[in-house]
C-alpha cells in the first residue's frame, strides 16, 4: 500500500497543513439543502462568451444531466462549479459559500473536503495502486491511517473490486479504472459530485454498469451529481436534464 506515495507526501503535507489553516463552515447546519446555486453565470475565453448567464440549482440527492452539442460549455461551466475555473460574473454558491469570495486556498479547501470528480478518461494517478488511488482525497484531508484503511475496504468491496485492490491502473479494464475512479471521487463523502462524460469511454455493458453504481451510491450517501453526458441512456439516471447550447440553458427537461 505504500508504493509511490513517498511522492506525493510532500504535496499531501503542504495541503493538509493548508487545509487546517483555512476555516470552512462546511459542518454548519445548512439553512436549506441546496448544494449547489449558479445564478446568471458567464465565463468568457477571449471575446467569446463560452458560458452565457447560466442559472441552475441542485439540491442533496439530485442527479442534473447537463447534455448539449460539443463546444456548447459544459465542461467549462461543469470546471466553473468545482472551482477549477472562475466565472467572469454571476453567482456560484456551492454549500452556500460564494466560490468568488474565497482565495485560491480556500477554494482548493472546499473542493477537498465537498467535491468529488470523475472524468471521460479515468485519471488515475498510474503509479499508485487501486487502493492507494482510493485512499489519495482520504489523506489530503488528513484523514488517519485506519480509518483510511476501512474506508477503502469499504468501498472496494462496494464497487466489487477487492481482488483488485494491489493492481495498477494499467493492469486494470476501462470499466474497472472507471469504477475506482468513482471509489475515489466519493470516499471523503463529498456534497458534490462532478462528472465529465464518464461513460463516454466505456462499452455500453460497461457504461450500464457504472451509471447503475453512480445512481445506487448518490441514492445511498445524498451525494449531489452534476453530469455531463452525450448519452440519454446517462441522463435517463437524472431526474432533470438542463439542455446547452451556444453556453446557454436552451431547455431543461424531466429525464
Ligand atoms: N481554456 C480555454 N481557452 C480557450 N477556449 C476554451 C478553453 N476551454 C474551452 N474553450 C472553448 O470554449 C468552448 C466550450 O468548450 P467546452 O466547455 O469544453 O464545451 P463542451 O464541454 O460542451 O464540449 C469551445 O469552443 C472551446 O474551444
Ligand atoms: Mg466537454
Amino acid at each position: 500500500m505504500t508504493k509511490g506515495l513517498p511522492r506525493v507526501a510532500l504535496f499531501l503535507f503542504l495541503s493538509t497543513v493548508m487545509s487546517s489553516m483555512v476555516s470552512l463552515s462546511r459542518n454548519a447546519p445548512l439553512s436549506s439543502d441546496l448544494v449547489l446555486e449558479a445564478i446568471s453565470v458567464t465565463k468568457s475565453y477571449g471575446n467569446r462568451q463560452v458560458v452565457d448567464q447560466v442559472s441552475a440549482e441542485l439540491r442533496r440527492g439530485e442527479r442534473l444531466a447537463l447534455t448539449g452539442p460539443s463546444g456548447s460549455g459544459k465542461t467549462t461551466l461543469l470546471n466553473c462549479c468545482g472551482g477549477i475555473d472562475r466565472a467572469d460574473s454571476g453567482i456560484l454558491r456551492l454549500l452556500n459559500q460564494n466560490l468568488a469570495q474565497l482565495s485560491g486556498e480556500q477554494l482548493s479547501a472546499v473542493r477537498r473536503h465537498s467535491i468529488g470528480t470523475i472524468f471521460q478518461f479515468f485519471h488515475l494517478l498510474p503509479t499508485l495502486t487501486a487502493a492507494e488511488n482510493i485512499e489519495l482525497p482520504l489523506q489530503l484531508i488528513g484523514q488517519d491511517s485506519t480509518a483510511r484503511k476501512a474506508r477503502v475496504c469499504e468501498l472496494l468491496e462496494r464497487i466489487q473490486l477487492t481482488s483488485r485492490a494491489g493492481a495498477f491502473p494499467a493492469q486494470l479494464s476501462g470499466g474497472e479504472m472507471q469504477r475506482i475512479a468513482i471509489a475515489r471521487a466519493l470516499a471523503h463523502r463529498p456534497a458534490l459530485l462532478l462528472a465529465d462524460e464518464p461513460t463516454g469511454n466505456l462499452d455500453s455493458a460497461n457504461g450500464e454498469k457504472i451509471l447503475t453504481l453512480l445512481k445506487e451510491l448518490s441514492d445511498e450517501t445524498g451525494t449531489a451529481i452534476l453530469l455531463v453526458t452525450h448519452s440519454e441512456q446517462a441522463a435517463a439516471i437524472c431526474h432533470r436534464v438542463l439542455h446547452m447550447r451556444d453556453g446557454r440553458i436552451e431547455r431543461e427537461s424531466e429525464a
